[in-house]
């Protein structure tokens, strides 16, 4: 199922929580919802869910307008945080919950939990409770819960914050498997940006309640719309390097030699820019434009991650371990075709 937003806004009192946000998740896709904590992604799953009406705009189901349409009437699995089962009912009981309150007999029931739990990889655990479970056990069973209606919208949000960084990850590969093996269109709440990239067909990135970019992970990635995109994804994060441009040439705070690129074409003079280079865009090069010195190295496997000052401006940058850099050397670095954006320093827009 399709899942429209159309100018959707959310106000509590005279706070907008999410405003005038639009935006359409594809049939059948895992779109994450990301973006830092307090932006609106709850805000926004509550309203896909019925949880919270909107103030202003539709959320369209396929073609069906359910903006005043209750939950229960929707169709959606819910999944949040804190796993929110019963602690008294046995995971069969918690499974088949949902389907007791439709009034689908007894039988049926329990034939659609266990193929449920069959699928989500609990169904060893059916006599247990809540309380003999493991974090990531509990988890599954919530989302065995929020499939075994049948949902036509899978509403996860930030169902991994509660799990070790070991479990997250296995989680992170088991909800990816479960939403290809349904094909449940789902829209996953996370202010991870790594969780993001590793297990979306979309990102839809926001900020202060406003969509920033929706697009696949590698395209917000390599041609983030805005200093913001660029800077939350990313890890280690962006380097930005803060300067203006003089004589057509990128002067960054503190150096007194300009840096001469082609992108700098046509950038207004005195205009004041980030230059922001992702760590693998740089490479070595005697003939390179910019000339840098080694602050420290650090062995990173077949690459070493080297700190350097350029003027007043440090970054990072990954550089083959066999080069050997020393620190304290002068080295001149040339800039690879990816990963290389100039922002506007003031509004964060995209220049180059
Ligand atoms: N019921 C509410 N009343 C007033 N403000 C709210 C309410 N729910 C959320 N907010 C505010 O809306 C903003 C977005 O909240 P939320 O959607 O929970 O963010 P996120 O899930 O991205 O962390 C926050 O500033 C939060 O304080
Ligand atoms: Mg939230």
């Amino acid at each position: 199922m399709r899942v429209t937003l159309d100018h959707v806004t959310k106000r509590f009192g005279d706070f907008t929580a999410v405003n005038d946000f639009s935006a359409v998740l594809e049939d059948g896709q895992l779109a994450c919802l990301l973006g830092p904590s307090g932006c609106g992604k709850s805000t926004l799953l509550n309203m896909l869910s019925g949880i919270l009406p909107v103030t202003e705009g539709k959320v369209l189901f396929d073609q069906d307008d359910v903006t005043s349409l209750p939950p229960e009437k929707r169709g959606v699995g819910l999944v949040f945080q804190n796993y929110a089962l019963y602690p008294h009912m046995t995971v069969l009981d918690n499974i088949c919950f949902p389907l007791e309150t439709q009034h689908v007999d007894k039988k049926e029931r329990v034939e659609r939990a266990n193929e449920i739990a069959k699928l989500v990889h609990v169904d060893m655990l059916m006599k247990r409770r809540p309380a003999e479970l493991s974090g990531g056990q509990q988890q599954r069973v919530a989302i065995a819960r929020a499939l075994v209606k049948n949902p036509r919208l899978l509403l996860l949000d930030e169902p991994l914050s509660n799990l070790d960084a070991r479990l997250r990850l296995e989680m992170r590969e088991e909800i990816r498997r479960i939403q290809q093996r349904t094909g449940v269109t789902t829209v996953f709440v996370t202010h991870d940006q790594e969780e993001a990239m590793s297990i979306s067909d979309k990102i839809v990135l926001m900020k202060s309640g406003v969509l920033q970019q929706n697009d696949v992970p590698q395209t917000l990635y390599h041609q983030p719309v805005n200093q913001f995109v660029a800077d939350f994804l990313g890890n280690p994060p962006i380097n930005n390097l803060p300067g203006v441009i003089r004589g057509g040439a990128f002067l960054a705070d503190g150096a007194d030699t300009p840096v001469v690129l082609p992108m700098l074409e046509g950038v207004a003079e005195g205009r004041e820019v980030n230059l922001s280079v992702r760590s693998e865009s740089f490479m070595l090069d005697d003939h390179g434009p910019i000339a840098c010195t080694v602050e420290s190295v650090y062995q990173m496997g077949k690459e070493e991650m080297a700190y350097l000052t350029l003027g007043a401006c440090a970054f990072r940058a990954y550089i083959d371990a066999d080069e050997g850099l020393q620190k304290g050397q002068h080295i001149r670095l040339g800039l690879k075709k990816r990963g290389v954006f100039l922002f506007d320093r003031e509004t964060g827009e995209r220049i180059r």
